[in-house]
């Protein structure tokens, strides 16, 4: 099914479901000015909001902590839950995970029942709901995003997320992907209580943001004797990562977050090369790679790579 045919599907079973159950989303109107103080606000005209309006649907507990549990959510993330509704997301990751948390929301009545019942869940002082509308916010701050949004909305922000989040940080997603930037994890949940579409199933998306390794680098290593440096060149579309190198074999690479690992012939020798790239530099170590191509967890030495191009 296509993305839009999935969002018309979506919004027209909410728009019949919110009569009975549920508020639906005030229209866009009475927002703050996108160009306010506040921290975290671009200091520029937002994207442009899609025409689309998400309506207010909650995530089922059970949902909102595998979402946390998928982002290994702890005492040192600060969390933005993106159309926040009651404030379920950020008040479990202040309550459960004893993380910062943070929703936006544009339905002021949403922001004031978050704020009862962050209140009365003892969190009032990690969490803070801001009625804002989430076109209008920088994500160089949070190191956790959770979305349940609609797939326009999640095409809109993927850009935004990208380029803004520090490499490392991670975005979840309930029910709607991210196009072509394929998800890290994905776990399927089956529902039959699930209010809309036809697949009684949730879906529960997790991405890295990936650091930017694209580029010609060169390579040292340090395994006892000095030897020539080598070229490697990475390709990259998010977090997928094809390389060669001028001399020797690039058996396979994976990019997560900042943590680049490949695998590669060279003289004669199958090594795995693993460590965190920072900015134009790749440092970490070297093992001697299995009969299969596995790890064997024998460090033998030491490598550094520093990108000469982008
Ligand atoms: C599907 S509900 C999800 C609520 C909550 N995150 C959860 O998972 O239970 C989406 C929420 O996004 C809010 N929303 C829609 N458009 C928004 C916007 N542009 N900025 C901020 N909030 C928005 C709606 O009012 C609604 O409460």
């Amino acid at each position: 099914m296509s993305a839009s045919i999935n969002a018309a599907s979506f919004t027209a079973h909410f728009a019949q479901l919110s009569r009975r159950h549920f508020l639906i989303a005030s229209a866009w109107v009475g927002l703050p000015s996108w160009a306010s103080a506040q921290p975290g606000v671009i200091a520029g005209p937002p994207a442009a909001a899609p025409d689309t309006e998400v309506p207010y649907v909650q995530t089922p507990p059970i949902l909102v902590r595998r979402m946390l549990q998928m982002a290994e959510v702890s005492r040192k993330d600060l969390l933005w839950d993106l159309g926040s509704g009651d404030g379920r997301i950020v008040i479990a990751a202040a309550k459960e995970f004893g993380a910062r948390a943070v929703g936006f929301e544009i339905d002021p009545a949403l922001i004031r029942e978050s704020k009862r019942l962050a209140r009365r869940a003892r969190v009032a002082e990690r969490t803070q709901f801001v009625e804002r509308d989430l076109f209008t916010l920088n994500f160089a701050q949070p190191s956790v995003v959770t979305l349940y949004l609609l797939p326009e909305f999640n095409m809109k922000l993927r850009p935004l997320l990208l380029a803004q989040m520090r490499p490392g940080s991670k975005v979840v997603s309930h029910e709607w992907d991210m196009g072509d930037w394929r998800a890290d994890e994905t776990l399927t949940f089956p529902s039959t209580q699930k209010p809309h579409g036809t697949k009684k199933e949730h879906v529960v998306m997790l991405w890295v943001i990936p650091a930017n390794v694209a580029g010609h680098w060169l390579l040292r290593f340090q395994s006892g004797g000095a030897t020539p440096p080598v070229q490697l060149l990475i390709a990259q579309r998010f977090q997928q990562t094809t390389a060669t190198l001028d001399q020797g074999e690039v058996l396979w690479s994976n990019l997560r977050g900042t943590q680049l690992s490949m695998a590669i012939k060279s003289n004669g020798s199958s090594l795995l090369l693993s460590g965190e790239v920072n900015a134009a530099r790749w440092r970490g170590k070297i093992e001697r790679l299995g009969q299969w191509g596995n790890s064997t967890g024998h460090v033998v030495g030491e490598f550094s790579a520093q990108r000469t191009a982008g």
